[in-house]
């Protein structure tokens, strides 16, 4: 499988509604054979983005909730009706109780949306690495929207994240994020083990984002 580039658009003025399917539509120019590249842009955005058919798709977050009265949930069903691929969960910035967790990963799983779990220590990825996700995606929040990569100055902490999801036996693989914003941060994830890299702003917010991804995947 190709190490996966799943960029977050987060919410940021760059990425979000009509520029934010500006920023898309840049995103899906950038081809690859090496790695496969995805999106998580707003809710907004998700369907009209996923029915351009150039690239996967995440949600940036989901509910639990099956179709009925709730109202202004995510529903994890109508994200995978409208070419939803998948879904990031537990961002350091819409952290979930683990209770709702375990409840939005069955309905995730029952509509067939992959699911990247964010975790923030080495104890968290023992934790989720039991709710068997498709990703973990370790991101120590204190990197996050910094210049300071996550695979410089967390090399043993992502290296004992992949034994830990190894050890499980499950088909769980490591994303990693946080300040990453160049080649060598790439380079550094997959030599350690990763499976690919987590990113928002040092793409979202790049002077030119396409040619700053392709410098990424060079
Ligand atoms: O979800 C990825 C994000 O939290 C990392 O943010 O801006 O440090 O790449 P950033």
């Amino acid at each position: 499988m190709k190490p996966l580039i799943l960029i977050n658009f987060k919410n940021y003025k760059e990425s979000v509604g009509f520029s934010g399917v500006k920023l898309a539509k840049e995103m899906f120019l950038v081809k690859s054979k090496k790695y496969e590249i995805a999106i998580a842009p707003s809710i907004v955005l998700l369907k009209e983005l996923s029915e351009l058919k150039q690239g996967k798709v995440f949600a940036q977050y989901v509910d639990y909730h099956m179709h009925g009265a709730y109202t202004g949930s995510v529903l994890p069903a109508e994200v995978a009706e409208v070419g939803g691929y998948g879904t990031i969960l537990n961002h350091s910035e819409k952290k979930i109780p683990f209770g709702v967790l375990q409840n939005i990963i069955l309905e995730c799983k029952r509509v067939g949306l992959k699911i990247v779990i964010c975790a923030s220590s080495l104890a968290e990825v023992s934790l989720m690495v039991n709710l068997k996700p498709d990703y973990i995606a370790y991101e120590p929040a204190e990197l996050i929207g910094g210049d300071i990569s996550v695979t410089s100055v967390k090399k043993k902490v992502i290296a004992d994240a992949v034994k830990i999801v190894k050890k499980k036996g499950f088909q769980t693989k490591i994303l990693c994020g946080a300040g990453v914003h160049s080649r060598e941060d790439l380079v550094n994830a997959l030599k350690l083990g990763a499976s690919g890299v987590l990113l928002a702003h040092g793409i979202v917010c790049a002077k030119e984002p396409k040619e700053k991804l392709r410098e990424l995947l060079r």
